[in-house]
C-alpha cells in the first residue's frame, strides 16, 4: 500500500527510545523528512544514524524537555527553523508519575501536562498551518488505560482526558482536512522498558498479568504500534478524523 508519506515533513515528540523510537524508524523507512525531539542527546544521535541508514532523506533532532519549557514558544521556534509540519506525532507520556488517588493539584497537573496538555499547547501552534493548507495529520499516543480506566488513576484519567480532546477537537478540525487521532497501545515491551524489567524481576506476576489482561498472552512491540501510527499519518486515514484506535492485544 502506498501511504503517501514520502517527503512529508514529520515532527515526532518523544523519539529517543521505546515506542517513539519505533515510530521514528518507521517514518524513516517511508522516506519522510523527520524532526525528532527528546531530552537525551546520545540516544538521539543513535536514532539519527539509524534513520539515515534506513534511507531517511532528512533528519534533525532537537534536545528539549517539554515539561520544563514554554511549549507554545518551543513549537513556534520549531516552525521558524523547519517550516510547517504535515504530520505530528506526540508520544511523550507515561504512568511513572504519582499513583496517589488523593494527590493534590500539583500531582494531577503534572500527570495531565505530561500525558496531554504539553502536546495540546504545541498543537495550538502546529495545527493552524495544517488548516491553512487543508491537510494535516496529528497522532496522539494515548493508552488502552484511557478506555479500561484501570491501574494508576492519574495516568488513566490523564489519557482519558487526552482522548476526549481528540474526539472533540478532532471533529472540529475534520472539515479542514486535518485528521487528529489517538492510538491506544496495550502493554508494549522493549529492551530497558518497564515491562522488560518486570519480566526479569517477577516473571510469575508478569505471566499472570498477561494471562488476565492481554488476550494475546504476550507484550506488543514498538513496531506493532508504529505500523498503525503510519496508517493514521497516511492519505488512507482521510475518513478517520477523531478516531481512537486501540492496538492492545485485546486488553481485558
Ligand atoms: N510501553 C507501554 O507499555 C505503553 C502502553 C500504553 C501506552 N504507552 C504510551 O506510549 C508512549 C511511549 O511509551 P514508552 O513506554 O515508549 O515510553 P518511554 O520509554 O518512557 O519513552 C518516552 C519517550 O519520550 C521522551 N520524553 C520523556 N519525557 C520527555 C520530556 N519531558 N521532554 C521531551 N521528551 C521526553 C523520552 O526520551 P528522553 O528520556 O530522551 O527525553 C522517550 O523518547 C507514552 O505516551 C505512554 O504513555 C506506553
Amino acid at each position: 500500500m502506498e501511504l503517501g508519506i514520502k517527503n512529508k515533513n514529520v515532527l515526532i515528540v518523544g523519539a529517543s527510545k521505546g515506542i517513539g523510537r519505533g515510530i521514528t524508524c518507521a517514518f524513516a523507512e517511508e522516506k519522510a523528512k523527520i524532526v525528532a525531539v527528546a531530552r537525551t542527546e546520545s540516544l538521539m544521535s543513535e536514532v539519527k544514524n539509524e534513520c539515515l541508514k534506513l534511507g531517511c532523506p532528512s533528519f534533525d533532532y532537537v534536545i528539549e524537555d517539554i515539561m520544563n519549557c514554554d511549549t507554545k514558544k518551543f513549537a513556534e521556534n520549531l516552525i521558524e527553523k523547519y517550516g510547517d509540519f504535515d504530520i505530528v506525532v506526540h508520544n511523550v507520556g507515561g504512568s511513572l508519575i504519582s499513583r496517589n488517588p488523593l494527590g493534590g493539584a500539583d500531582e494531577w497537573n503534572y500527570a495531565l501536562k505530561f500525558n496531554a496538555v504539553a502536546s495540546i499547547d504545541m498543537n495550538s501552534v502546529l495545527i493552524p498551518p495544517m488548516i491553512n493548507k487543508k491537510w494535516g495529520r496529528v497522532i496522539q499516543i494515548s493508552s488502552i488505560s484511557a478506555k479500561m480506566l484501570r491501574g494508576n488513576p492519574l495516568y488513566a484519567s490523564a489519557k482519558a482526558f487526552l482522548d476526549a480532546y481528540v474526539t472533540t477537537v478532532g471533529r472540529a478540525l475534520a472539515p479542514d482536512g486535518v485528521v487528529l487521532s489517538s492510538v491506544q497501545p496495550g502493554a508494549v515491551a522493549f529492551p530497558g522498558s518497564y515491562w522488560d524489567n518486570y519480566t526479569r524481576t517477577d516473571p510469575a506476576r508478569c505471566e499472570d498479568f498477561l494471562r488476565h489482561h492481554q488476550a494475546v498472552n504476550r507484550f506488543g512491540t514498538p513496531k506493532e504500534i508504529a505500523d498503525v501510527v503510519l496508517f493514521m499519518a497516511s492519505e488512507q486515514a482521510s475518513f478517520m478524523p477523531a478516531a481512537i484506535v486501540p492496538v492492545d492485544g485485546a486488553n481485558m
